[in-house]
Formats: structure tokens, C-alpha cells, sequence
């Protein structure tokens, strides 16, 4: 059993949307899995009415500004993306940081808000090329992630961690089991020395970069990759089921 994580990224109108769960439908051979589909804030709606009786895919927002409400131009709060149907948020995603600079203190204040609405932040941490050439997954990942538990305080509620080293985000290029479960045990300790062993062992870490139907299986059957959060492969329903399928 598995996340099974889709990151839809500024792809999918409404009307995708709804075509993309006509023909997912209700996963049978990948059942047992938790899904989490995170549409366009725009798209949610449809997705909402879309989902066939008996799904068990859940939804969520790919963004949320950390104010309740006010002079935002653009943005969405958490409390909007709840009413219209979110219970996930995707924070960090290495797109934010590096396409629109968001920054570790940012980062902190949407998970504290997120789960102040009762709502489950997936937090996104992951090196660039050059950060790992120089020796410095560790020190970035756990950077990444220090900030987003000073975010969520001393009594975390449910979250997520997505490992997504940003070399491999749409480029076709898959961190190796191996480099994938080294820096899931590196994070796995800090949750451990953080929350206690247990309650690290409760908190999901995906991977995510160019996963697909042939990777899936063998990134998941390492310790501490419980999931997979999934961009490109995800828009397509079949991709989709199948990397589902192939998910141990
Ligand atoms: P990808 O994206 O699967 O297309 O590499 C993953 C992500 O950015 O979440």
C-alpha cells in the first residue's frame, strides 16, 4: 500500500478534468492505495462532481497564500480551497521555489496554515544538479524540511513529505532506488529526531521526478519510499493506473 500522488501542474482545464476521471474510474487492480490528485485551483470544482461514487482519490490545491483573506492579487486561501473540495495542499513544490522564489520562511507560513484548516500539507523538498554535485543533498533537503516543521509547530497533525530531487522534475531523469532511499532515510531521521521513531514512521514520504509505470515498483519496494508523486505520467488516466498498479 502506497500514495499514489498526481501533481497536474497548469494542465488540465475542467473539461479534462472530467474526461481524465471518466476514464480512471474507480482503481480496482491499485486498490489499497491512498490517492491524491492536485488539479488547477480552477479545475477542483469539476473534479469534485466528477469523481465516480466509491472513489477513494482524494483532492487537493497545488498553491495557497497563508492569509485568510485581503489584497492578494491572484492568490487563494486555504480556507477557499477547502470549501470548494481540497484536503490536500502541495507546499514547496520545487517549481515555487525556483520558478517564483519562494522562500523557506513562505514555506513555513502556508504549512502552519494549512494545518490550521485542518487540511494536510505535502511538503516538497529537493536539491538542484549543482547542490548535488557539491556534496549537499543532505544539508538542503534538511534545511527544506527544518523550515516546514518550524511551520507546523510542536504538535504536527497529519502531513507528508515529497522528496523531489529537481534534476530529475520532468526531465526524464529518475533518482536510483538507491539515491532515492538515501535521502528518504536522511529525512526519515531528522522526522525520527524531531517527532520520535513512531510518529516518523506514520509520516509518508513520496518520491517524485520523472516516475512512471516502469519505475514505480522498484522505488517502492525500498523502506522509506511509501509513495510516489507523480507529474507528467499523471495526466494520463492508463499512466496513471498503471504506475498505481505497479506500486508496492
Ligand atoms: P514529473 O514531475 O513526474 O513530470 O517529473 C513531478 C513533480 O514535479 O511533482
Amino acid at each position: 500500500m502506497a500514495v499514489v500522488a498526481g501533481n497536474w501542474k497548469m494542465h488540465m482545464g475542467p473539461a479534462e478534468t472530467e474526461a481524465f476521471f471518466r476514464e480512471f474510474g474507480v482503481p480496482g487492480a491499485g486498490g489499497g492505495h491512498e490517492y491524491v490528485v492536485f488539479p488547477p485551483a480552477l479545475s477542483l470544482a469539476r473534479a469534485v462532481a466528477s469523481l465516480p461514487a466509491g472513489s477513494p482519490v482524494r483532492l487537493g490545491v497545488q498553491n495557497v497564500h497563508w492569509e485568510e483573506s485581503g489584497a492578494f492579487t491572484g492568490e487563494i486561501s486555504v480556507s477557499m480551497a477547502r470549501e470548494a473540495g481540497a484536503t490536500f495542499v502541495l507546499v514547496g513544490h520545487s517549481e515555487r521555489r525556483h520558478v517564483f522564489g519562494e522562500t523557506d520562511d513562505e514555506v513555513a507560513r502556508k504549512v502552519r496554515a494549512v494545518q490550521d484548516h485542518g487540511l494536510t500539507p505535502v511538503v516538497c523538498v529537493g536539491e538542484t544538479l549543482d547542490e548535488r554535485r557539491a556534496g549537499r543533498v543532505d544539508e538542503v533537503i534538511l534545511r527544506q524540511l527544518d523550515a516546514a516543521l518550524a511551520g507546523l509547530g510542536d504538535d504536527p497533525g497529519r502531513f507528508m513529505v515529497a522528496y523531489e530531487p529537481v534534476w530529475a522534475i520532468g526531465t526524464g531523469e529518475t533518482a536510483t532506488p538507491d539515491d532515492a532511499q538515501a535521502a528518504h532515510g536522511t529525512l526519515r531521521e531528522r522526522l525520527a529526531a524531531q517527532l520520535g521513531p513512531e510518529r516518523a514512521r506514520g509520516v509518508p514520504i513520496l518520491y517524485g521526478g520523472s516516475v512512471k509505470p516502469s519505475n514505480a515498483g522498484e522505488l517502492t519496494a525500498r523502506d522509506d519510499v511509501d509513495g510516489v508523486l507523480v507529474g507528467g505520467a499523471s495526466l494520463d488516466p492508463v499512466s496513471f493506473a498503471a504506475i498505481a498498479a505497479a506500486c508496492r
